[in-house]
């Protein structure tokens, strides 16, 4: 459990992270908007410069209730389509390394958040100072998983070492936790991840799962807020204060 105070300060960085993302949209952009309490904050920020009329711009959420918020807010959404890409998507994640590998899903949104990801030339993440290892796998790496696999599932990941609990609802704790889609969620608890390239192969082989919290090479950027400052990290690069940085999508 997190103390009240690294909460609040964890919440502060969230929302620096969220402000420093503003810079990475452009009028006219059509916008993937990710899910969870730091992607939550762009949201809010976000309506307020479409209120303002200062950006035009569409998006498409990767979760209901980031949906919910876009149209609270009055931010154009677009239906999923053939054809559609985004310049932009804006997602906040559990966990992610030097190479801006993520575990992700820790929301439960992991499959539609990989599918706008997927479909996006540039994906930004947003988080606060906790979310930065050397190495992932602290962080359970969830799973989505069809019903009737379960039993399945389990065994396999059980093989695979990753220790799989599935995911109660947070209002009724003798109930599963169910996704967007109506299917279960699945955390594994490695501990550490030393070849995420390899586990997330070994995942894909496993019928029924349907997807995996693993975002390997598809996120462009981070901005994650140190210190009371947003730093952007690339792949492999140092990292440089938000502030000077000029690369547009
Ligand atoms: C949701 C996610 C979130 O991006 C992740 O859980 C981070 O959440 P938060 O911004 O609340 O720390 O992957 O499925």
């Amino acid at each position: 459990m997190i103390p009240t105070k690294d909460k609040e300060l964890l919440d502060q960085e969230k929302q620096l992270a969220a402000q420093a993302a503003l810079q990475w949209v452009r009028d006219g952009m059509l916008v993937g908007l990710g899910t969870g309490s730091t992607a939550a904050h762009f949201i809010r920020l976000l309506g307020e410069v479409v209120k303002a009329g200062k950006l035009r711009i569409q998006a498409t959420a990767t979760s209901v209730a980031s949906e919910t918020l876009a149209r609270q807010l009055g931010i154009p959404l677009v239906e999923p389509h053939r054809g559609l890409r985004f310049d932009l998507t804006v997602d906040g994640a559990d966990e992610l390394d030097p190479q801006l590998n993520l575990i992700k899903g820790g929301g439960g949104a992991l499959l539609r958040e990989k599918v706008l990801a997927t479909a996006s030339d540039y994906m930004l993440v947003i988080a606060d100072s906790s979310k930065a290892v050397a190495q992932l796998g602290q962080f359970p790496l969830p799973l989505e998983v069809v019903s009737f696999a379960l039993p399945w599932v389990l065994d396999a990941v059980a093989d695979l070492g990753g220790n799989p609990v599935v995911r109660m609802d947070k209002n009724d704790p003798n109930k599963y936790a169910h996704s967007d889609q109506g299917n279960l969620l699945v955390d594994c608890h490695f501990n550490h991840l030393p070849n995420p390239t390899e586990l997330a192969r070994q995942l894909e082989t496993i019928p029924g799962l349907v997807e995996h919290g693993l975002f390997l090479g598809l996120a462009r950027a981070a901005l994650v807020v140190r210190g009371g400052q947003a730093q952007v990290l690339r792949p492999g690069s140092a990292p440089q204060p938000a502030t000077d940085f000029t690369e547009l999508p």
